[in-house]
């Protein structure tokens, strides 16, 4: 059984947050309003239900890979897979584990809700560091803004393309959250253009 679950009993209120309010659907919605260059090869870490990988492969085409540490989550994945009709490969791994090679495989890679603890932050920072020295060309990771998150964005921005900006929005959910993006040298995600900076906060309806 996966820590997160392992833990429920020392971080109690955390899981519950995450759970009350739902960081995919905000990353998902950041998403849309940009969208994905087809065919986009994308990673998404710790993907639990897996709803912004199901999603990324079928409105955008992307070719998805979705990881989790826990492999009690991918039969739920393959189901809402099937009834998506696309396709999603399967990674049972830690932040960890992950390869600069590993990381190189991929354009675009995103998380939600994936850094709830303390000790998760290294092995995001580290990954995020790996991730851009291997050429990927963006990653964003979305949260309530809960102090792991925002000690990985601490950590992060002084990286360089780096930004933390607040995504509100209100359909068909009333949903906010904060998305640190980073991104690599690859040049597509650039065009998608910034968003930090406080008054470009965004709100979308
Ligand atoms: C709070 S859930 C979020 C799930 C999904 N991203 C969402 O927004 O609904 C966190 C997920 O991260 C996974 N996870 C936790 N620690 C991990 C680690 N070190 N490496 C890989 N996955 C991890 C858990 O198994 C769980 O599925």
């Amino acid at each position: 059984m996966m820590p997160w679950r392992a833990g429920v009993t020392d971080s109690r209120r955390d899981v519950k947050r995450a759970h009350r309010k739902d960081r995919s659907f905000v990353l998902l919605d950041y998403l849309h309003q940009r969208g994905i260059p087809p065919q986009t090869r994308v990673l998404e870490l710790g993907c639990g239900w897996g709803l912004v990988g199901v999603a990324c492969a079928k409105t955008f085409q992307a070719q998805v890979t979705v990881l989790d540490a826990d492999a009690a989550v991918f039969p739920y994945l393959q189901l809402h897979a099937a009834r998506n009709g696309i396709h999603l490969a399967t990674r049972q791994s830690t932040f960890a584990d992950l390869t600069p090679q590993d990381l190189a495989a991929f354009e675009l890679i995103v998380g939600a809700d994936i850094c709830f603890w303390e000790d998760l932050v290294d092995s995001l920072y580290q990954l995020v560091r790996h991730g851009v020295a291997a050429g990927v060309a963006e990653i964003l990771v979305a949260d309530p803004s809960r102090p792991p998150f925002d000690e990985l964005c601490a950590r992060c921005v002084p990286l360089g393309d780096a930004e933390v900006f607040t995504w509100t929005m209100t359909t068909p959910v009333a949903e906010t959250g904060r998305i640190l993006r980073v991104v690599g040298r690859g040049t597509e995600a650039r065009h998608a253009g910034r968003h930090a900076g406080g008054a470009l906060d965004c709100t979308r309806s």
